[in-house]
């Protein structure tokens, strides 16, 4: 019915839980609160299909918050539509660093640790700090391309795997340089680099509410594959 998650339960030092049950009923619903109350488990996080029924009102009166609305997309490697862009190039210091650490934040503008309120501020924050770092030095993601100009880190992104495919992590670039074509790129640049480590599938998750990630994504042939309710519920 649920997981424990030991990472998260250990970053907000109080216990977490996955809920891994896919589709909502009264009768499962009634079960579950009880089992995560007894396991003294404070926040639970539960990802619906956004066409399965769900309670709102039985949720929000439960103490649940809908925080986001999960998309992920996909598209094939296709090497035929990929470019090259000179300014991105793999990021070669052997720590995040200030620069890196201020777009991982930027990243997260719509994330659910932002737009949760129970959720405070600098701990959006340190999670994302914790994020680059750790894909800096490669142990969740296996590299961050970065898209440098004029000696500045202007935008960045990160590429890993999942289920065998190669997966976009963070993506984020300098609000000063917004609407350059730098998301454009860093995206392209990712699908690239995919292709050469011989990948022929991607994909990358964003919320539905971030429109200028979904117009990116779509715009760099990536389609939907499917859609999430977010839910965090605190018990
Ligand atoms: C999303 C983001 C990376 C785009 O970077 P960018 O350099 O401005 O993107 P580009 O200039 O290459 O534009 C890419 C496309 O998205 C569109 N777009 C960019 N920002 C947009 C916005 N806020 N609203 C609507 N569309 C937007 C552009 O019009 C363009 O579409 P087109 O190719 O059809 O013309 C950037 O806005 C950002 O850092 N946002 C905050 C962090 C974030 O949301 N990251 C993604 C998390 S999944």
């Amino acid at each position: 019915m649920y997981q424990i998650l030991p990472w998260d339960s250990d970053f907000f030092g109080f216990r977490v839980a996955r809920i891994t049950l896919r589709e909502f009923s009264d009768e499962n619903a009634e079960t579950l609160l009880p089992a995560l109350r007894k396991d003294g488990v404070r926040l639970a996080y539960w990802a619906l299909p956004s066409e399965a029924f769900v309670d709102l009102q039985w949720l929000e009166a439960k103490g649940a918050k809908l925080v986001d609305e999960k998309i992920t997309f996909g598209r094939t490697l296709d090497l035929a539509v990929v470019k090259t862009y000179p300014d991105i190039q793999a990021y070669e210091g052997e720590e995040a660093g200030p620069e890196l650490e201020a777009l991982a934040i930027i990243s997260g503008t719509y994330s659910r640790f932002k737009v949760d309120p129970l959720i405070p501020r600098e701990k959006f924050e340190t999670l994302f700090k914790i994020w680059i770092r750790n894909s800096v030095r490669k142990s969740i993601a296996k590299e961050v391309l970065v898209a440098v100009s004029d000696q500045k880190i202007k935008g960045m992104i990160s590429v890993g795997e999942k289920s065998g495919q190669g997966n976009i992590g963070l993506v984020s670039v300098n609000p000063e340089f917004h609407g350059q074509g730098i998301g454009t790129a860093l995206v392209r640049s990712a699908l690239q680099w995919f292709a050469d480590q011989g990948y022929t599938r991607a994909t990358v998750v964003t919320q539905a509410g971030n429109e200028g990630g979904c117009r990116l994504y779509t715009s760099c042939g990536f389609k939907i594959l499917k859609k999430e309710k977010f839910f965090h519920l605190w018990l």
